[in-house]
């Protein structure tokens, strides 16, 4: 028959799906891990931890099949990205991985805009965010120093669990290009940016395609996952990437609007040259020679999980969002920023958080959920409002994620968006891209286009509706006013946070 199977290794989990030469995901297996905030604005995990749950998820997958397990062909990821891992001489981590949801490097970033000036955003294509991994290596540098110094090498999540069940280390075009150290147009390392910040170029790993074969299972991963030891291991790529890969996003023309921990809008581009001035991040897509602008939500999916787990713990989303269909769009007169940990797309600032405004004596748990929906897709909408300005048609969005699952949040984002929205029939996220890449790297297909027209199926369709969008063209500049008005009393109330 014939399988792979792609891992998505996020935020709060890993998830695993075993797929066969027709694109039918057959078994999915997930485990979760914790996520550290040792201080306010700091997110860190533990690399064992991913390593752990991935196998025991690959084990469940494999044991599952039973006999057919040796008919599984290839493995690949898909990785939350921007993640550093500083490895010693031995590939051993030398402290916990910081996260792209870290805010901790606003003071390095201002020194990378002052030592890199116009550079920057002509090699690397971004700006210095606190969430990309040169600020987290600048840290590293400046406040353990006796930890930097064990540093031999780094990698990003996916590629040290890639590392672990392979003894190679690798990284991909698409995960690269987020670390700001990157040629992004060029795809490879840049000297020039390395030199300017005193950082030796052993510390970056060989780059290599998103679909490369990065070698085979190490003997005892293949004995503790079940799978046989000539299993293939492809790269994988950035999650963005492979949420649009295994969204059928391949060339232009189509958005793709992501809600999992973080939220995305993103469209692909094949002009390398296109200039959005540092607004949008720009980044190597999985796809070879590809490339992709994004805006990013750095509480999406995260601002309704803190929200569950606040007001409602215990209970499932479907409980929470049971009654919010039943609550007018603009939830009467109750606005959500979604600025729990800071925000990227378009204010990048660590220290703005969230806001519910208006709220009334006459609002109920549904408003304030409802509210919580349309704040995480006005935000998003804040980078489609972006991407057009910038000259970008966007008139039909493809989404995926949290964002997917339930037929209001659907509506909504055609009604905030003012576009078409369509939901796949089979949606897993960005471990559909990953199950692609280890396809096309296995050769079932020459190209990923005809591994998508194979394996991605687009399901129900949502059109704006007039009313709705006429509240939300109305809401929209309301809400965009929150993060200017909010903003100084953020910076008086950052002292009070813990
Ligand atoms: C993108 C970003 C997030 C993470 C989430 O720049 O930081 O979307 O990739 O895993």
């Amino acid at each position: 028959m014939g399988y792979v199977i792609g891992i998505d290794l996020g935020t709060s989990a890993v998830k695993a799906l075993l797929a066969d030469r027709t694109g039918n995901v057959k078994a999915e297996a997930s485990r979760s891990y914790e996520l550290l905030h040792p201080h306010s604005g700091w997110s860190e995990q533990r690399p064992e931890d991913w390593v752990e749950r991935t196998i025991e998820a690959i084990a469940e997958l494999a044991g599952g099949l039973g006999e057919g397990a040796g008919e599984i062909e290839g493995i690949s990821f898909s990785g939350q990205m921007h993640g550093l891992i500083l490895l010693d001489e031995s590939g051993r981590p030398v402290r916990n991985a910081i996260l792209w949801n870290d805010t901790r490097t606003t003071e390095q970033c201002r020194e990378i805009e002052r030592t890199a000036g116009s550079r920057l955003l002509e090699i690397a294509r971004n700006q210095a965010l606190e969430g990309f991994t040169l600020p987290k290596i600048l840290w590293v540098r400046q406040h353990e120093p006796e930890v930097f110094a064990r540093a031999h090498s780094f990698v990003l999540p996916k590629d040290y669990v890639r590392y672990r069940l392979t003894g190679q280390i690798h990284m991909d075009y698409s995960d690269a290009a987020g670390t700001l150290l990157l040629d992004v147009g060029g795809k490879h390392w840049s000297s020039e940016l390395l030199g300017a910040f005193q950082l030796e170029k052993s510390l970056c790993p060989p780059l290599v395609e998103s679909h490369a074969c990065t070698g085979t299972l190490l003997a005892e991963v293949s004995e503790r996952t079940g799978l046989h030891p000539e299993t293939k291991v492809f790269a994988g790529g950035a999650d963005n990437a492979c949420g649009a890969i295994g969204a059928g996003i391949l060339s232009e023309g189509v958005t793709l609007a992501s809600i999992g921990t973080s939220g995305v809008i993103l469209s692909s581009e094949k002009d390398k040259e296109i200039n959005y001035d540092g607004k949008v991040h720009f980044f190597n897509h999985g796809k070879e020679d590809a490339y992709y602008a994004m805006g990013v939500t750095l509480a999406a999916g995260y601002s309704l999980s803190w929200f569950r787990s606040t007001f409602a713990p215990g209970e499932s989303y479907d409980e929470l969002l049971a009654d919010v269909g039943a609550v007018q769009p603009g939830a009467g007169g109750l606005l959500f920023t979604p600025y729990l940990v800071g925000e990227r797309t378009p204010h990048a600032d660590s220290v703005i958080r969230a806001s519910f405004i208006g709220v009334d004596s006459g609002h109920k748990r549904a408003h304030f959920a409802r509210a919580v929906m349309e704040g995480i897709t006005f935000s998003l909408h804040e980078s489609v409002d972006l991407l057009r300005r910038a000259g970008k048609k966007i008139d039909q969005v493809i989404s995926i994620g949290g964002g997917a699952q339930n037929p209001v949040w659907l509506q909504m984002q055609a009604d905030i968006f003012g576009a078409t929205v369509v939901a796949l029939e089979n949606e897993q996220g960005p471990g559909m891209g990953a199950v692609m890449l280890a396809a096309y790297g296995s050769g079932w297909f020459d190209s990923l286009e005809t591994c998508a027209a194979q394996f991605v199926k687009y399901g129900a369709v949502y059109e704006p509706q007039p009313e709705a969008a006429e509240v939300y063209a109305r809401l929209f500049p309301v809400y965009q006013q929150v993060y200017s008005q909010t903003r100084s009393l953020n910076e008086e109330l950052r002292s009070f946070r813990s």
